[in-house]
């Protein structure tokens, strides 16, 4: 029989574990409380921590009352026990949901003026943000702005997805759901063995879209705008990898630790690619997430193309493969591992497997890119990884950076081990 006077340890797959729960100044405040709940139910230790901007959406007295623990809302409390620095340095997971716009750029410019964001500056744990706000409050560029500088440095941005908004309008800002905050934390807490997992690997990523010159102003190029390829660096990087990153034109910031080399054309990617896999023998990995172009002017002219001379015709010529190129490589000790990807609007699965076959990599990670949430030039994706051994993952909508790890972890399965 259970002792009454001694409390069952806590089960479930976060048994013990304190997450901090960020919950700050939009309506979405209220499912919070549905999240503090799922966490207590997997078994988590949750520490709330409302700004005041919450309280005034829901009180603190749910939350204690769900978490049976303190919530903690001002920073000028209880200052001889170091409140911030004590609970940032003791999350072993955190999540701020909802984040508003407000939350989103302290975050990013490394405010702390309250006790959320001065825990968070002392928290060192992987950190979930789910944003939630106006459609045009997210589109707006400084906003845009903020959740590129926090994924660059590994935050995991968990949407906003496209749905109902407060005020009846509908469009992209809606907060996550609590089920899907909840899957990427259980996966967050699953990876942390991840952590230097890539330890004394070399790792080369290509990201972003390659610019094809038609003249001096004018090129063909595409959307993407690097985030993909960028999260895959930063992650195997955080992972221990000595990450070489081979980009298109982005106006990202370059992951710490990762050697970046910018490039323009297909062409120009090609002969940095296999510059790279050719001087280093010791290349474990190249992950090609690039939008590289198919086709090329066949000439580019010299000089701006004048309108009055009519409309021109452009005359293309095929780039080069490279993934074909290296996936034609002797299947030996010195091929890196290649990971593909392949972006799809039809037939997304049947078109990326024809891919992995055609162009002999061991990996292809397929997107679905007809969705607004997915692909390009969006902070999430999701995706279908298909291994040429047969294995099939599929990835439901996340940040592009738990992508990049979910790709990292079927890659460390398939290095063999180190010399
Ligand atoms: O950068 P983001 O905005 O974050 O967007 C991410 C993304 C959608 C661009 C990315 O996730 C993605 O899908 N990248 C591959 C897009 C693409 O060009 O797919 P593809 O099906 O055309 O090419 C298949 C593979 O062959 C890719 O790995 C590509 O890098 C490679 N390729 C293609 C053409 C070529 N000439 N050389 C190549 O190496």
């Amino acid at each position: 029989m259970a002792d009454p006077d001694r409390p069952e340890p806590p089960r479930g797959p976060l048994a013990g574990v304190r997450v901090l729960l960020g919950v700050s100044g939009g309506i979405g405040a209220y499912k919070a409380v549905l999240l503090a709940r799922l966490l207590v139910a997997a078994g988590a230790e949750v520490d709330p921590v409302l700004t005041s901007g919450a309280q005034r959406f829901v009180g603190a007295a749910t939350f204690e009352g769900i978490t049976r623990r303190t919530v903690r809302a001002d920073v000028w409390e209880d200052i001889a026990a170091d409140t911030h620095v004590a609970a940032g340095r003791a999350a072993q997971l955190a999540i701020v949901y909802p984040a508003t716009a407000h939350t989103l750029a302290k975050l990013a410019g490394g405010l702390a003026d309250d006790l959320l964001s001065t825990t968070l500056l002392a928290a060192t744990c992987p950190l979930v943000v789910a944003p939630a706000m106006h459609t045009e409050m997210w589109q707006h560029p400084a906003t845009r702005h903020n959740a590129e500088v926090l994924t660059g440095r590994g935050v995991h941005l968990l949407g906003p997805s496209d749905g109902m908004l407060m005020g009846g309008d509908t469009g992209p800002g809606r907060l996550v759901d609590p089920e899907a905050a909840l899957a990427l934390l259980l996966r967050l807490h699953g990876g942390r063995e991840r952590h230097d997992d890539l330890a004394g690997r070399r790792v080369l990523v290509t990201a972003a879209g390659t610019r094809e010159p038609i003249d001096p102003v004018r090129f063909l190029g595409n959307r993407s705008s690097g985030k993909m390829g960028f999260a895959i660096a930063a992650a195997a990087a955080q992972r221990g990898a000595t990450v070489e990153l081979v980009t298109g034109p982005s106006s990202l910031a370059t992951p710490p630790g990762v050697r970046r080399t910018d490039i323009t054309t297909a062409l120009e990617m090609r002969a940095a690619v296999l510059a790279s896999v050719d001087a280093a023998s010791d290349l474990d990995v190249v992950i090609k997430a690039a939008a590289v172009a198919d086709f090329r002017p066949g000439s580019a002219s010299g000089s701006k193309i004048k309108k009055d001379a009519g409309v021109p015709t452009i005359e293309l010529v095929a780039n080069p493969d490279i993934l074909a190129e290296l996936g034609a490589r002797p299947r030996d000790a010195a091929r890196p591992l290649l990971v593909g990807f392949a972006a799809e609007t039809d037939d997304v699965e049947a078109n990326g497997r024809d891919k992995l076959r055609r162009k002999g990599a061991d990996l292809l990670v397929v997107n679905d890119v007809s969705g607004a949430d997915a692909g390009f030039d969006v902070d999430t994706n999701r995706v279908v990884i298909l291994g040429r051994d047969g294995e099939r993952t599929e990835v439901a909508l996340t940040s592009k950076s738990e992508v990049a790890h979910r790709i990292l972890d079927l890659v460390v399965a398939r290095l063999s081990p180190p010399d």
